[in-house]
């Protein structure tokens, strides 16, 4: 049931804190520090490619995942959306490990990438929500999200689960490969503890979401801007405001604006820029002010140090809690999630059965 809310995406998203630590709780040992996920079977230090496989949302997620393999394992990875996968003819080599990610663990071209990735010698990962679905009774190693089910068409607990069991399976690799030293793995295992109360701090931001969510309503096109793992997150965003409040969204890199889109730019496209203060803040902020030069409208969302710091001449702030690096894929989840709900909302529109889609997409 919706419980006390109204629809069934904001019972989900205000589940995040708990749905995210029941996951962690099953792939992390707090009190020793350590990641512990079921891979006893599985030779992971001999893994030497990692291919991420997914659609939509689930594809987001594998986008930030891709960062921590590389940064932590220093293990190469290739990320497709399930329905070009297959038709690119892909390079699958020996020690291939194949990661496949996925709510309903049912998503037709994901599992015909699947099977695909098995025909050629690959080692098959997934990460599904559904744990007696069939990607998850086809894999070699199933690690499963502990989001409970997810009603709404638009998927959100499933997004952070998926994020947080890709945080410490990357560190697993990382592990596995002599690239992760206990004390980078305690780190690791305390910033995502740290998830859970920041996620919950985040959703005390939705009162001021809400209030702002009819001057986005009425945009025709609305951009959203983000860097390094937070980049997945501006895409993230606008295909959340797109398919349940029917506005046109897109999400670049911030970098990229210089490139095209900012021709778009003007006083009637809002520009939500995502910018948790850390290493990719200044450089964020400078492309920020690119657009504001030119008239762009910007919705900030950040930290207090980054709000103090960059938020003049925004035409409104989100201030986040501020946090590690590692967690901020999730805790700036719940802001895009809020903004699109409540645009939905402001518009009338049937936010947990939009038009035109289903839950499941079993058709390639
Ligand atoms: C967006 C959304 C879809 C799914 C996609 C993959 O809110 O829900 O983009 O993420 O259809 O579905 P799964 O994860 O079940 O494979």
């Amino acid at each position: 049931s919706k419980g006390n809310h109204r629809h069934f995406m904001l019972k989900e998203i205000y589940e995040q804190p708990i749905v995210v630590a029941q996951t962690l709780r099953a792939y992390v040992r707090g009190f020793e520090g350590q990641v512990s996920l079921p891979t006893e079977d599985f030779d992971l230090s001999s893994v030497r490619r990692v291919t991420i496989v997914a659609c939509g949302t689930s594809f987001y997620a594998g986008m930030v995942a891709k960062y921590w393999f590389e940064q932590f394992a220093r293990v190469p990875v290739d990320i497709d959306v399930a329905s070009e996968f297959r038709y690119r003819e892909p390079v699958m080599e020996e020690g291939g490990l194949a990661l496949f990610i996925s709510q309903s663990g049912e998503t037709a071209d994901t599992l015909a990438a699947l099977r695909h990735a098995r025909a050629n010698g690959q080692k098959i990962a997934v990460v599904v929500n559904v744990p007696t679905s069939t990607m998850a009774r086809e894999a070699d190693l199933l690690l499963a999200t502990h989001a409970g089910p997810e009603i709404g068409v638009a998927s959100t607990k499933a997004f952070t689960c998926q994020l947080a069991v890709l945080a410490t399976f990357a560190a697993n690799l990382a592990r596995a490969k002599g690239r992760l030293s206990a004390d980078e793995e305690r780190n690791i295992v305390r910033h995502l503890s740290e998830a859970p109360a920041a996620l919950n701090g985040a959703l005390a931001y939705d009162e001021a979401i809400e209030a702002m969510a009819p001057m986005i309503a009425k945009a025709r096109d609305v951009l959203y801007l983000g860097r390094g793992p937070d980049y997945p997150l501006a895409l993230e965003g606008a295909l959340k405001l797109k398919e349940i409040s029917y506005i046109h969204a897109e999400g670049y890199a911030a970098g990229e604006m210089k490139h095209g889109p900012i021709a778009l730019i003007d006083e009637n496209v809002p520009v939500i820029v995502l910018a948790p203060s850390g290493p990719l803040f200044e450089k964020t902020v400078s492309n920020m002010q690119e657009v504001q030069a030119r008239g762009g409208q910007v919705v900030l969302i950040s930290d207090y140090d980054g709000v103090e710091q960059a938020g003049e001449g925004c035409i409104a702030t989100i201030t986040m809690p501020k946090v590690h690096p590692l967690i901020a894929p999730l805790v700036y989840a719940i802001p895009v999630q809020l903004l699109a709900y409540h645009v939905a909302v402001a518009k009338g529109t049937d936010v947990d059965q939009p038009r035109n889609l289903a839950k499941s997409v079993t058709v390639e």
